[in-house]
């Protein structure tokens, strides 16, 4: 097929699976670390070639733009996952969760578009999350930072479809990758919050441990890429489509509290 492929965050979880997914594909998979030397073998798929990206730096995304401009297939997978009450997040935190997540994913769809655009075909997939689509308390930074990026896709699609460009985003429920060790938590020591916050981060992690694999987020991926008009949403995880026909049926207050159980916080 002769495609190129470029995967954020491709030495762990979803990205890892979806990079080497792609290039069981047959397409040529780039894939990113924020430090591709330091990589164990383990941390790194088959058949993909690894470059250095930390989202929180300008100049470090700028550096891609070279190889952005060859890629059919852009695949904005790396992020943080970030907790804590709204109250207590310093804005230090906000901005980085913003520049990870958002502003750096979008400019390297901007780098990538052109050539896309130019060749009459380009794929870009956001991994946002479900909790975009479901709000939980304790997460608004990470929720508000994956439902941007979900706006980004939509609000662009149709300014791309006329080119052979599509955008889409991908929402995985809970998925067991480890995520919970490396998420992000801001709680002051004698904070009002800490109780509840502690009763979410548990069932939290219970959740991801008890979720879905990598693959099988990679193999969502890989169908929304390969479809000829991808669609602007596919969730997977957290038994997605269940849920969200619930969400269509339910009150948005009865989902709410739905939310707020499943994660032991009584709303
Ligand atoms: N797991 C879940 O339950 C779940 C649910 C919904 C959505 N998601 C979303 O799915 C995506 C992948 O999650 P995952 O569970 O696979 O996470 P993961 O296992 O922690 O992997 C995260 C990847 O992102 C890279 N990364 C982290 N910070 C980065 C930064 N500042 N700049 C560039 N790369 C960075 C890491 O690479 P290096 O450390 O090598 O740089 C790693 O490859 C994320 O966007 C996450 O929000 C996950």
């Amino acid at each position: 097929m002769g495609r190129t492929a470029l995967v954020t965050g491709a030495s762990s979880g979803i990205g890892k699976a979806t990079a080497a997914a792609l290039a069981a594909r047959g397409f040529r998979v780039l894939g990113t670390s924020r430090d591709p030397e330091s990589l164990k073998p383990e941390q790194r798929a088959d058949g993909v070639e690894y470059l250095p990206l930390d989202l929180g730096d300008d100049a470090s995304i700028e550096s891609l733009a070279p190889a952005l401009a060859g890629v059919d297939v852009l695949i904005n997978n790396a992020g943080e996952s970030q907790s804590g009450p709204i109250e207590e997040l310093p804005g230090e935190a906000l901005r980085r969760i913003f520049q990870v997540n958002v502003l750096g994913p979008v400019r390297l769809t901007q780098l990538a578009l052109p050539g896309m655009r130019e060749r009459g075909y380009g794929r870009v997939v956001m991994v946002g999350s479900m909790l975009a689509s479901f709000p939980l308390a304790y997460r608004s930074s990470y929720v508000a930072s994956k439902a941007a990026i979900k706006g980004f896709s939509n609000g662009a699609r149709h300014e791309l479809t006329p080119f052979g460009v599509w955008l889409t985003t991908v929402e995985p429920g809970s998925i067991a990758t480890g995520i919970s060790e490396r998420r992000t938590k801001y709680i002051g020591a004698g904070s009002p919050y800490r109780e509840d916050f502690g009763r979410m981060l548990a069932a939290l992690d219970r959740n991801e441990r008890a979720g879905i694999t990598a693959e099988k987020v990679a193999a969502t991926i890989v169908s929304a890429v390969e479809a000829a008009r991808p669609k602007a949403r596919y969730a997977v995880g957290s038994n997605a489509p269940a849920v969200f026909a619930l969400r269509r049926l339910l009150p948005g207050g009865v989902v709410e509290r739905i939310v707020h159980r499943r994660h032991d916080l009584s709303r």
